[in-house]
């Protein structure tokens, strides 16, 4: 049977098993998926040996996706531009492919909620690994303005420089930001301290979209405090997994699989509903 795995340390806790078996019932694909976590400085040789051993493709989480970037063979436009990896195919050639899925899964999860980027002011919070992923298929999408804001505003600068030949995007300090905005995107960790980044809360009006990439089984601290000021239309990066998983499948299998299914099954696994 075909094997696939996600490497990640910590991985015990990924919904990523989970989510692929049902997609492979769902697409009649028989394949079993698994979890690998090995020690930091072994990745390299945990990722060589499965695929030594057989290992048709993985996933690769943090703290692993920009060395996986350094590991592969070939590199999918997307994954060059991410300049981390998430997804690795082995090719009939032998070849192992680097792909990234993350920012088209946060692209689709958006428009599954109807949200419309075209021509739209876009914030973006955070300029870590998650963001630099999510910069060139947002742009695609043709906002009128993307702007970056991060705690350190050099990293945001750095970023807005690299991808400003696919668009119309800058950065600016949080104290620089001036509204309206049409859709914020949280891509800081600072949730996972139950933190906050320093938004000013006059950004947040009611037609307004929040998009956290965060996820847990209750409202993720930037959720809450969005909703507290006003905003009507909330996500969190849930949805984001299952898209970017979905993508990632299809990469591998040849075959797309439908998410709404799993993303309702995955939140009555995880006690959301
Ligand atoms: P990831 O790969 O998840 O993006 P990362 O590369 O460590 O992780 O990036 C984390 C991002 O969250 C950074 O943009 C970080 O800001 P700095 O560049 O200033 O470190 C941001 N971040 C983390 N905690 C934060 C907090 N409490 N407030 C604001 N931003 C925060």
């Amino acid at each position: 049977m075909d094997r696939y795995l996600v490497f990640g340390h910590p991985v015990r806790h990924s919904k990523s098993p989970f989510i692929h078996t049902l997609f492979a019932r769902q697409t009649q694909q028989e394949l079993e998926y698994g979890l690998a976590e090995p020690a930091v400085d072994e990745f390299a040789q945990t990722l060589r040996a499965f695929f030594a051993q057989g290992g048709k493709g993985c996933n690769v989480t943090v703290p692993f996706k920009e060395q996986a970037f350094t590991l592969v063979d070939r590199l999918s436009p997307r994954a060059k531009r991410a300049g981390a990896v998430n997804t690795i195919k082995l090719t009939d050639d032998g070849v192992l492919l680097g792909d990234n899925t993350d920012g088209a899964g946060l692209v689709a999860d958006l428009k599954s909620h109807g949200v419309t980027l075209a021509d739209s002011r876009i914030l973006l919070l955070g300029a870590g690994g998650a963001a630099r992923g999510t910069l060139a298929p947002l742009l695609a999408e043709l906002p009128s303005e993307l702007v970056i804001a991060n705690r350190t505003h050099t990293k945001a600068q750095q970023l807005a420089a690299e991808f400003c030949d696919l668009g119309p995007v800058t950065a600016q300090t949080y104290e620089q930001l001036a509204g309206p905005f049409d859709l914020v995107i949280n891509s800081t960790s600072a949730s996972l301290q139950g933190a906050l980044p320093p938004l000013a809360p006059a950004l947040i009006h009611t037609d307004i979209a929040i998009y956290d990439m965060m996820y847990g089984a209750s409202d993720t601290a930037f959720i809450s405090w969005a909703k507290q000021h006003g905003a009507r239309q909330t996500m969190d990066g849930l949805g984001m997994l299952v898209e970017q998983a979905a993508e990632a499948f299809t990469v591998w299998r040849g075959i797309r699989p439908g998410t709404k299914q799993v993303l309702r099954e995955l939140k009555r696994n995880l006690g959301v509903i």
